[in-house]
């Protein structure tokens, strides 16, 4: 349970107070494809005041979730992980929400991520609302994005990318 977890909107001063974590944290989560220091403190960037920290009563970080703003109404979640050393279990599910009621707050229109099939982590997005984007959807986001000339990673026979959307 994570009643005693407090969420921190990310800034520069708690991402290098807890960057040890972060880092050791994101290695354990994503294995090979990790974070490098200047990409957490990038995700902070202006763009970003949709970033949060979740930290334990003992002042430990047990997660964390890294998003930006895009095309003016969208926000994207670029990084998510929870530490299951920790014990607890909700912590992505607090971030995700936390992060919708930001979204909502601040009349943004939709969240986006994107993740390797892979992962599988489908089931833990779907319980919020997030649906797979249809074929047709993926240009405009591509487009939005400026990620069109990735289109063969996300459509066709060798895609390996699977992008999820939760309208607010
Ligand atoms: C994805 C992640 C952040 C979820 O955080 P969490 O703290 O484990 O999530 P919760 O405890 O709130 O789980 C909520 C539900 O999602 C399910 N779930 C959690 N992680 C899942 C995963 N990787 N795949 C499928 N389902 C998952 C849980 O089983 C739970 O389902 P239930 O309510 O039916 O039991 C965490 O598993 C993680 O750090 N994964 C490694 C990094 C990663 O894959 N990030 C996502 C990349 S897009």
């Amino acid at each position: 349970m994570t009643e005693g977890v407090k969420l921190l909107v990310a800034n520069k001063d708690n991402i290098l107070k807890y960057i040890n974590s972060l880092l050791e944290l994101d290695q354990i989560a994503f294995k090979e494809n990790t974070w490098e220091k200047q990409n957490f403190l990038l995700e902070f960037s202006e763009k970003s005041k949709y970033s949060l920290l979740a930290i334990d009563p003992f002042n430990q970080l047990v997660g964390y979730l890294f998003a930006y703003t895009y095309n003016l109404d969208s926000v994207h979640i670029s990084r998510i992980a929870s530490d299951k050393g920790s014990g607890l279990s909700g912590i992505g599910t607090k971030l995700v929400n936390k992060l919708i009621v930001l979204c909502r707050e601040r009349k943004l229109r939709k969240i986006t991520l994107e993740f390797d099939k892979s992962l599988v982590v489908g089931h833990f997005y779907k319980q919020f609302g997030f649906r797979k984007l249809t074929e047709n959807s993926i240009k405009n986001y591509l487009i939005a994005k400026k990620k069109l000339a990735k289109y063969n990673l996300y459509i066709g026979p060798n895609a390996t990318r699977i992008i999820m959307v939760m309208v607010l």
